[in-house]
């Protein structure tokens, strides 16, 4: 069941996140549901502009929707990505989006504030919910692309300013993530004092955070013993993810992990069966890994077993 993303935010509050997995293909989708669905955790499915143009928008939404009567248990969120003013607006239009992000974290603060406004004022007439960026996170996203030296972390007043001017539902705030398999060099993680002091000028407001894969040190490994060369490859302590959520962190963005997944499934099944060329048993074989490592992201940002308690409450 699609339900609207400050359905899930109101239910997850200060208790757990909820995780929201970027989804670009068959393989993806049904890994993802049956994650959820071992886990019983409510999720939210990310489309960026990339997977859109990928997969093609119509193919998505065609698939998730049938995999939404394939299990009907799920109650899950559709979420636009990293979107720009013109992709919100046709995913406002489209009535399949819960929710749509407007990312122009890029552009000064009033800009910022003016484009995310026109944004709200479209989604909010046709009931949808906004994500909006202030800050600006490190790393790549597929089209962002911000130096290190120019990220920089949202400032706990003027996020306060920018939800009142903007009327937006939910803010990404850069605290020390930063996107990819690249995060960290040393021993940073999410600057936990900022994420509380933005949380106490905004009691009660959906945060997000974006770049929150772990890279998992034996996957990189595992990886590169099959022929991979991703060398110092870091990312967030997957511990700090309950610790976030209990300071009103709602939405965890993951996908940089699920990439690993896959690619360490079909490098060592190529290396190990060199004349197999039926993309069919890797497949098989992702869906189940896939399966599991949702399973197991859910558990660490508390969403698991929270599926009957929300279907509970959504009835009230
Ligand atoms: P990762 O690159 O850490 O998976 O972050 C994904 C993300 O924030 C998508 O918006």
């Amino acid at each position: 069941m699609i339900v609207a993303t400050k359905q899930l935010f109101a239910h997850a509050y200060g208790k757990y996140a909820v995780g929201a997995y970027n989804i670009n293909n068959l393989e993806q989708i049904m890994g993802l549901f049956k994650g959820c669905i071992d886990s019983q955790a409510p999720f939210i499915i990310q489309l960026s502009k990339g997977a859109r143009s990928y997969a093609n928008k119509q193919m998505l939404e065609a698939m998730i929707r049938t995999a939404e009567e394939i299990f009907p248990e799920a109650i899950f969120a559709v979420h636009l990505d990293h979107g720009d003013e013109q992709t919100c607006y046709e995913c406002i239009e489209s009535g399949f989006y819960s929710s749509v992000m407007i990312d122009a974290s890029h552009s000064p603060f009033e800009e910022n504030v003016a484009i995310t406004k026109r944004v709200v004022d479209a989604a909010h007439a046709k009931g949808i919910s906004v994500e909006a960026e202030l800050g600006m996170l490190g790393g790549v996203e597929e089209h962002v692309q911000v130096d290190e030296k120019n990220a920089c972390l949202t400032d706990p007043d003027e996020a306060l300013e920018f939800v009142k001017q903007s009327g937006c539902d939910s803010l990404a705030c850069a605290i020390g993530t930063s996107h990819g398999a690249y995060k960290f060099s040393g021993g940073q993680g999410i600057h936990f004092d900022r994420v509380k002091a933005i949380q106490d000028l905004l009691p009660g407001f959906p945060l997000v955070m974006h770049g929150s894969s772990s890279v998992p040190q034996d996957e990189v490994e595992r990886i590169n013993a099959a022929g991979g060369e991703l060398k110092g490859a870091k990312g967030v302590d997957t511990a700090q993810y309950l610790p976030a959520a209990k300071l009103g962190v709602c939405k965890v963005n993951i996908d940089t992990d699920g990439r690993l997944v896959w690619t360490r499934v079909h490098r060592e099944f190529f290396k190990e069966q060199p004349g197999n060329f039926d993309f069919r048993t890797p497949g098989k074989i992702f869906m189940a890994e896939y399966a599991k490592f949702i399973a197991s992201r859910n558990e660490l940002l508390g969403s698991a077993g929270e599926l009957e308690s929300l279907r509970e409450s959504l009835k009230g």
